[in-house]
């Protein structure tokens, strides 16, 4: 069985996936790190990135191992590296590179392949597994999913997360390649005065009709 779970940044996705995941104890994947670890790669001077040709190329000397929700660059555990803020800041600009959709696109289908899964991203209805078994869209405000995230942290003000956030969410919805979208036949959660518990008994109440 296949649930795909899509939304923009801040919306819950990876926490209530995770939760999910547990309760039903099913795979969990989630598909952002994988293109948050291709970003850590190819961050030059850790700050820069390479150009789209080098980033591309990058993909034949990657290898992007993801083991209990702990993911592994060339065998090298980068769980924190990948939610620094260069990343954040980065990495939709390699999301919107085709190669790299296609080449991670492939190993999620890999992942999932022989398990029941829980995925969650931006595409994982449309594109992965457009036949996915239930698929839903998590939502919630941009205050509060900026207020989110500015409780994981105590670098950035919480109108410079909310710009991040609003950039973030431009790029990933208006890229030509798989953007942003909710499909038709998603059931759509909006998370923003919601404990994370109370959605994840929408979702299994959903699951389990
Ligand atoms: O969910 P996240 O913030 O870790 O995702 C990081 C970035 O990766 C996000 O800006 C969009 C992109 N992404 C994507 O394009 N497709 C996915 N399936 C998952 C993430």
């Amino acid at each position: 069985m296949i649930i795909a779970i899509d939304g923009p940044a801040g919306s819950g996705k990876s926490t209530i996936a995770k939760k999910v995941a547990e309760q039903l104890e099913f795979t969990f994947l989630d598909t952002g790190a994988m293109y948050r670890m291709v970003t850590l790669y190819n961050l030059v001077d850790s700050q820069k990135l390479e150009d789209e040709q080098t980033i591309i190329q990058s993909l034949n000397k990657i290898n992007i191992k993801v083991v209990k929700n702990h993911f592994y660059l060339n065998n090298q555990l980068v769980d924190k590296e990948i939610r620094m803020d260069k990343v954040s800041r980065n990495v939709s600009y390699v999301a919107a590179i085709k190669e790299v959709r296609n080449y991670l696109v492939s190993l999620q289908r890999e992942i999932a392949k022989n398990n029941n899964c829980i995925l969650d991203g931006r595409d994982i209805a449309s594109v992965v597994f457009p036949n996915a078994d239930y698929k839903f869209y998590l939502n919630a405000s941009i205050t509060e999913r900026a207020n989110r995230r500015f409780k994981e942290q105590d670098k950035q003000s919480l109108e410079e997360i909310k710009q991040d956030i609003k950039n973030r969410d431009m790029y990933d919805m208006t890229r030509k390649e798989s953007p942003l979208i909710k499909v038709a036949d998603a059931v759509e959660i909006d998370t923003s005065n919601l404990s994370i518990n109370q959605v994840c008994k929408l979702i299994l109440a959903e699951v389990k009709k």
